[in-house]
């Protein structure tokens, strides 16, 4: 458990867990209630991983695409998603199946149909602040997850 104070304190956990990730297929859900921080993690990870400009939130369109130094990450936002199948149609197969790195807001809403990632990460509300949770899926995740907590 790690205590972000502030948004600047949630990009830079998110920029240090970016030099960590591996440059093959990774998957990561970000769960929290709405406002909890998620699409501002994303920003950080993406920022992080070489993106300038603005992170839009993929809210209607569901997914938005980024190439980054050769490396595609997907930014998903379920919020919208009426019904897991729903996912079948947008090829999701696709995105598990490259080296993508992809990062999934609201993967509740895909349950059944998303496949388990390799780290869950959990925002929650402080009185001020927030409080962020790692849960690793794969190997991989937890030397990452132990290397973010030193
Ligand atoms: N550690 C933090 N402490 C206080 N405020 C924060 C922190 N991290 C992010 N915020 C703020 O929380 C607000 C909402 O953040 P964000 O849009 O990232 O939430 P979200 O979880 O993606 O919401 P949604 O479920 O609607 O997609 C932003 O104004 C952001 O600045
Ligand atoms: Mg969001």
């Amino acid at each position: 458990m790690i205590f972000l104070a502030d948004e600047q304190a949630t990009l830079d956990l998110a920029a240090k867990l970016a030099v960590l990730l591996p440059v093959s297929a990774f998957s990561i859900h970000l769960k929290g209630d709405l406002g909890a921080g998620k699409t501002t993690f994303v920003r950080g990870l993406l920022q992080a991983l070489g993106h300038s400009g603005k992170v839009k939130s993929p809210t209607y369109t569901l997914v938005e695409h980024y190439q980054l130094n050769e490396r595609d990450v997907y930014h998903f936002d379920l919020y919208r998603l009426a019904d897991p199948e729903e996912l079948l149609y947008l090829g999701i197969e696709d995105y598990f199946s490259t080296n993508a790195l992809s990062l999934i807001e609201w993967p509740e809403q895909g349950k059944g149909v998303l496949p388990e990632p390799d780290l869950l990460i959990s925002l929650n509300y402080q009185t001020s602040g927030r409080q962020v949770t790692f849960t690793p899926y794969s190997a991989m995740a937890e030397q990452i997850c132990e290397k973010l907590h030193n």
